[in-house]
């Protein structure tokens, strides 16, 4: 589940916040692009430095309503669109200098607590999980695909083990009625053997949840097309909860940044091929400070790199290698 929620205090909390500002250093102004807006928290940051400009995007719809409360009071420095962050190439961003592109993926406190959107294993009522701007949701997905296909969302995009028998299980209730959030969490509950560690269905649903909004290739283009917008000198930042996603971030900066191949999909680089220069080569985490703040936060990681110069067609390494996890977001076409 994302780390950006504070549970006692019921608020969005915005995860490394100081360790962003750090990074971006809006005090010099410029303008920031905020891929993930959700509650404002690193816009509203951000826009405390007076000559700093933002340009947020969220898929959510839900966020217009904070973000026509921040434009009524910055006006010009800052600008809103309800959008999918893998469009960002879609931004007017003439005459804009582009100082840092910053993702915080997941949901927000305020998202998961929703239960219209049914994110959570906590929710009553239908299947949902749907973000904003999505073709379908879990319910499609539980109730339409067949037993392979859902087995391979739940092993590649949740790392569940047993995969093969929840999927067998959804497959023979289904046909009797079509099944709601509690009714597949009990199906799992009663597959697995109980976890103390974890909530059983913990990786079913992340598995739906990265399906529903297709999170891998939002990603993955969502980099891409990052890379291509920002001109050198320029600051990527991701903010990741869990490994999948920390694999394609790790993967996206390093090998395009280091002089050594890191994959056999990749061709060797030299000097002068290299897109990004990596400042940190491990993750950025929360102090302890603030995971007894905010405990979710504990599963945050920050990665960044600066973009050095533009490469041509810098993008094949990583289609390549995270091809497989495209494929299964692509069995949505069946749906
Ligand atoms: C963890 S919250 C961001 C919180 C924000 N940093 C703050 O401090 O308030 C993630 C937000 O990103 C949005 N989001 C997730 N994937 C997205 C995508 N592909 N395109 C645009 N927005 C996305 C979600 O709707 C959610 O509002």
């Amino acid at each position: 589940m994302n780390a950006t929620i504070l549970p006692e205090k019921k608020e969005h909390y915005p995860v490394l916040l100081n360790e962003i500002v750090s990074i971006i250093t809006p005090q010099y102004g410029g303008t920031f692009i905020d891929c993930t807006f959700g509650q404002g928290g690193y816009t509203k940051k951000i826009l405390e430095y007076s000559k700093s400009k933002v340009i947020a995007i969220d898929r959510d719809n839900d966020s217009k309503n904070i973000s026509l409360k921040i434009k009524k009071i910055f006006k010009e420095r800052f600008h809103f669109e309800n959008k999918k962050f893998s469009q960002i190439n879609k931004l007017n961003l003439k005459n804009e200098n582009i100082r840092s592109i910053i993702f915080d993926l997941g949901y927000s406190y305020t998202q998961i607590k929703d239960s219209k959107k049914g994110l959570s294993f906590d929710s009553s009522g239908d299947l949902n999980m749907k973000m904003g701007l999505n073709d379908f949701s879990a319910h499609d997905v539980i109730n339409k695909l067949d037993q392979k296909d859902l087995e391979k969302i739940f092993k590649f995009l949740g790392d569940e083990r047993d995969g093969k028998r929840i999927a067998n299980k959804i497959v023979r209730n289904r046909k009797s009625k079509n099944i709601s959030t509690q009714d597949l969490v009990k199906i799992i509950e009663s597959t697995k053997k109980k976890n103390f560690k974890i909530h059983s269905a913990t990786k079913v649903f992340q598995a739906l949840r990265i399906f529903v909004n297709k999170e891998i290739s939002e990603l993955i283009y969502g980099l891409i097309n990052a890379a291509k917008i920002l001109k050198p000198g320029g600051i990527i930042l991701v903010v990741t909860f869990h490994s999948l996603e920390d694999k394609i971030v790790k993967f996206f900066f390093k090998s395009l940044s280091e002089n050594q191949s890191i994959s056999r999909y990749m061709p060797k680089t030299n000097e002068k091929d290299k897109l990004f220069k990596l400042i940190n080569k491990k993750p950025i985490i929360p102090s302890n400070e603030e995971i007894k703040k905010n405990p979710p936060s504990r599963s945050a990681k920050l990665r960044y790199a600066i973009k050095e110069k533009d490469v041509d067609n810098f993008e094949k390494g990583i289609l390549e290698k995270f091809n497989y996890l495209l494929e299964i977001e692509n069995l949505s076409n069946k749906i």
